[in-house]
């Protein structure tokens, strides 16, 4: 059957609730960290809803009223999944409630319900940098161990309630981000002049064991549930075969396996202590922890990829570096936001990844984030997007000819949605057009692009359309 995907794959779409719902304060919904950022995760940091500021995702693209409209127009593409998050502050506005807020579970029933009316699977993050704020000011965030006990309600409450709506889960998203947005990946405010890695590896280990014992919890309440971790894996390349810039990338790499060595395998890796020593870590743990790790392993591992990067000497390998070095890479292209475009680098994590866990891989976000021109007549002729995906699916389906065990892929921003890591409008992703702009002026009308068609075709072929010619060898 020429060069199609395997039956069954997940072909779908990936948003995050406070990209795209807007309403963020709205029947009974509480605050969390994405709404008190009003220039993205990477931009200055305000640690309160300031009067005066324009916030963009505290409107978003209006996806909470119109998503009916929004999940037809997906399921129009094929989609066999979409990948949302449940804002964790629409279900217990603190955080520390006890009793759920009624309206904000409705709203996801509702949600789900569409979406499985339309054949699209649900596929959900639990928290996607949406810790409730109030824990973040009142308790410190991850940082804090009774956050564990404040998941955990929550896992309970949700996986009770959609236990026969959602299969597909992830604990955190992009957990490793922590290194490089700890606010919003972990909720922790780090004070200037205290050991940041301190408190990434302490918040981390929380984390770990709310991710263990959310798994435990689900597989309880449905043991068909699939709980994966999720990482952001843009893989990274020695700037030079100098062995000193090839030991740093090897080093660098870790930095990420950390987290998936301990969600996969169940245990702190054994590098794991000498990384501690060497950055004057002290993790707190209890007795008990080891054993809740252990038995909380995830079933598969979710992960982004949108680029590579270069390792050179002398970098920082566990500090603020976010994986850019600034130096490009020569034989790749960059985004207009500078992030190098690379479709065999996502074939390499894939391996890498597989090779180290031999457990499902879910491809949860990729794409071209970069600035289309809408034409007098309206279309959006955007071949760039529908090149950077064909090319990295083509890897895809490489990596999957090569061994790896491949379960899904949901393209990034499927609709154009606020980006969070600048909060820019201009940063479309989108198959689907929003008449927004980066101020917040438009009509909030949704236009297919040219790459929507396309990706229709891609969905309806399961894949064998990527392939111009058949594909003959391995190179
Ligand atoms: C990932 C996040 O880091 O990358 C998404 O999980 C995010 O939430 C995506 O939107 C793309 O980044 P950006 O900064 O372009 O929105």
């Amino acid at each position: 059957m020429g060069n199609q995907f395997k039956e069954n794959f997940l072909w779908g779409g990936a948003v995050a609730a406070n990209q795209v719902e807007g309403a963020y304060n709205v029947n009974g919904k509480g605050l969390s960290t994405s709404d008190v950022v009003p220039n993205g995760l990477m931009g200055e940091k305000h640690f309160k809803v300031e009067e005066n500021v324009y916030y963009p995702n505290h409107d978003a693209i209006n996806f909470y009223y119109n998503y009916k409209e929004d999940l037809a127009l997906m399921a129009e593409m094929g989609f066999k999944c979409f990948r949302t998050s449940i804002n964790w502050t629409r279900i217990f506005p603190n955080g520390n409630e006890l009793v759920p807020n009624e309206e904000g579970l409705k709203f996801y029933d509702d949600l789900f319900d569409e979406m499985l009316k339309l054949g699209m699977e649900p596929v959900v993050t639990i928290s996607h940098y949406e810790t409730p704020l109030y824990l973040v000011d009142h308790y410190g965030g991850w940082m804090n161990r009774k956050l564990i006990d404040f998941y955990l309600n929550y896992c309970e409450v949700i996986f009770n309630r959609y236990k026969d709506k959602v299969k597909y889960w992830m604990t955190f998203n992009e957990i490793n981000a922590i290194h490089f947005i700890p606010f919003a990946a972990g909720g922790i405010r780090i004070p200037e002049g205290e050991n940041k890695l301190q408190y990434v590896f302490q918040a981390t280990h929380h984390m770990f064991l709310a991710s263990s014992l959310a798994v435990q919890l689900g597989h309880k309440i449905n043991k068909d549930f699939q709980i994966g971790c999720m990482l952001t894996l843009s893989t990274m390349y020695p700037a030079t075969c100098k062995p000193e810039d090839v030991l740093g990338t090897y080093q660098m790499k870790r930095r990420s396996w950390y987290f998936s060595d301990v969600m996969m395998r169940g245990y702190y890796p054994s590098y794991a202590k000498d990384v501690w020593k060497q950055y004057d870590v002290v993790v707190e743990m209890e007795d008990g922890d080891e054993e809740i790790l252990r038995a909380g392993t995830c079933d598969y591992i979710g992960f982004s990829y949108y680029r590579s990067s270069l390792y050179e000497d002398g970098m920082a390998i566990m500090g603020n570096t976010a994986g850019n070095t600034g130096s490009s890479n020569p034989y790749l292209e960059t985004s207009p936001w500078g992030w190098q475009i690379d479709p065999k680098g996502l074939r390499l994590v894939c391996n890498e990844i597989y090779d180290r866990y031999q457990a499902p891989l879910f491809i949860v976000e990729n794409g071209l984030g970069t600035i289309d021109v809408v034409e007098e007549d309206g279309s959006i002729n955007d071949d760039y997007r529908i090149e950077y995906t064909k090319n990295h699916l083509k890897e895809v389906y490489m990596a999957m000819q090569e061994g790896c065990d491949i379960i899904g892929y949901t393209y990034w921003g499927c609709i154009d949605l606020v980006s969070a890591g600048t909060g820019e409008m201009k940063k479309r992703y989108g198959f689907v057009h929003v008449d927004k702009d980066n101020d917040g002026n438009g009509t909030l009308a949704r236009t297919k692009k040219k790459s929507f068609e396309w990706y229709k075709k891609v969905i309806a072929s399961n894949g064998e359309c990527l392939f111009e010619e058949p594909v003959i060898s391995h190179s």
